[in-house]
């Protein structure tokens, strides 16, 4: 391990920096950041003894202390919802994990803002070992008094103030932005603090990887096809091939791309008419990421973060990454008359 140095920077010194660039700032988003990253850091040590269930005790039944096992997405709903619940600074919460807005307890004061996740994203992999991730989404209030309700919830993501997510991957890293470009810390759990590792993120205008589903291939609209042949590199006077990475993990195949270029997509098929993934608690969060590193989200021809939600779990078909290649599909689209 190595001494602290002027050149360590803790995500608490990182977030405190940023704010004194505004002197307007009450420090109330930065406490939030960090009740999130302090439930990210209980998620992520919940997460690695996940393979050690089989061997003391599978979820549903009881612990060597007696405990209930409980399912890591409900552990990780839990957690992040504890975290944030009485602190003063939410009104209102919002989970992919709960039916309804998740209200502050009657006894804990209300704050201004409203944070929206998705505890557990890619959850079908914690069985094979493979990386997770949770999603979250921050906007102020738009009411004015009382209790937070659904109106606070139901925001464009345009109006999102802040936004990241947290890989469980070989290592944990929690990725945000505030609206001024995109920060990585990663997980040093000798120590327990996430350190500033990616300080700004730019991705790739054109990327080397693409990620879907393609077991969907035949469910898709003529457009997706055409796009994605392109993709395979049978369209070379239109794109250059590309190589093929799916996870199934919206958060690990997202951060490949974010870092590496590269584009994914969950579009519309016919039995998915809206495709799979929901607006306020993934496609929203990770379009805001991905502009503020340059990069765009669509969902085939509107911009994801101007889509005003009317429904708390909308889906949304969804398109994000190099800003190129986003374009070629969304061009693709617009060609085969499919706006
Ligand atoms: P969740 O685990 O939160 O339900 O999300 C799973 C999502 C997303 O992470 C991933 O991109 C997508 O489902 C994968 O879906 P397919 O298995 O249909 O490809
Ligand atoms: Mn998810
Ligand atoms: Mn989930």
């Amino acid at each position: 391990m190595v001494a602290p140095t002027a050149r360590v920077t803790t995500i608490e010194r990182f977030i405190l920096d940023q704010e004194e660039k505004y002197p307007e700032a009450t420090g109330e988003l930065s406490n939030l950041l960090y009740d999130i990253a302090l439930a990210a850091k209980i998620i992520a040590a919940s997460i690695r003894r996940a393979g050690l269930v089989n061997i003391l005790g599978s979820a549903g039944a009881t612990n060597v202390q007696g405990e209930e096992q409980q399912k890591l997405d409900v552990f990780a709903n839990q957690t992040l919802t504890q975290a944030l619940n009485h602190t003063g600074r939410v009104c209102v919460m919002a989970s992919e994990e709960d039916e309804t807005i998740i209200p502050v307890p009657d006894n804990y004061p209300v704050g201004r803002y409203v944070v929206l996740y998705d505890p557990l994203d890619g959850s079908s992999n914690i069985d094979v070992n493979g990386a997770v991730g949770t999603i979250f989404s921050i906007y102020r209030r738009v009411t004015t008094q009382g209790p937070g309700c659904l109106e606070d919830v139901l925001q464009p993501g345009c109006k999102q103030v802040a936004a990241g997510y947290v890989i469980y991957g070989s290592s944990t890293m929690l990725i945000y932005s505030t609206g001024q470009g995109v920060a990585g810390f990663t997980l040093d759990p000798s120590i327990g603090e996430f350190l500033l590792s990616h300080s700004r993120i730019v991705t790739p205008r054109v990327g080397r990887y693409y990620s879907v589903n393609e077991s969907n291939f035949a469910r898709w609209s003529k457009g997706t096809q055409w796009a994605v042949r392109g993709f395979h590199g049978d369209r070379p006077e239109e794109i250059r091939g590309k190589n093929s990475r799916y996870i199934g993990s919206l958060v690990a195949d997202f951060h490949r791309n974010l870092l590496a270029g590269g584009i994914f997509m969950y579009p519309a098929d016919t039995k998915n008419r809206h495709g799979k993934l929901r607006l306020l608690y993934e496609c929203s969060p990770m379009a805001f990421i991905a502009e503020q590193a340059g990069g765009s989200a669509t969902d085939g021809t509107r911009r994801i973060l101007d889509i005003v939600p009317t429904e708390l779990h909308e889906r949304t078909p969804l398109v994000i990454g190099s800003r190129e290649d986003v374009g070629y599909v969304a061009d693709t689209l617009r060609r085969m008359g499919e706006e």
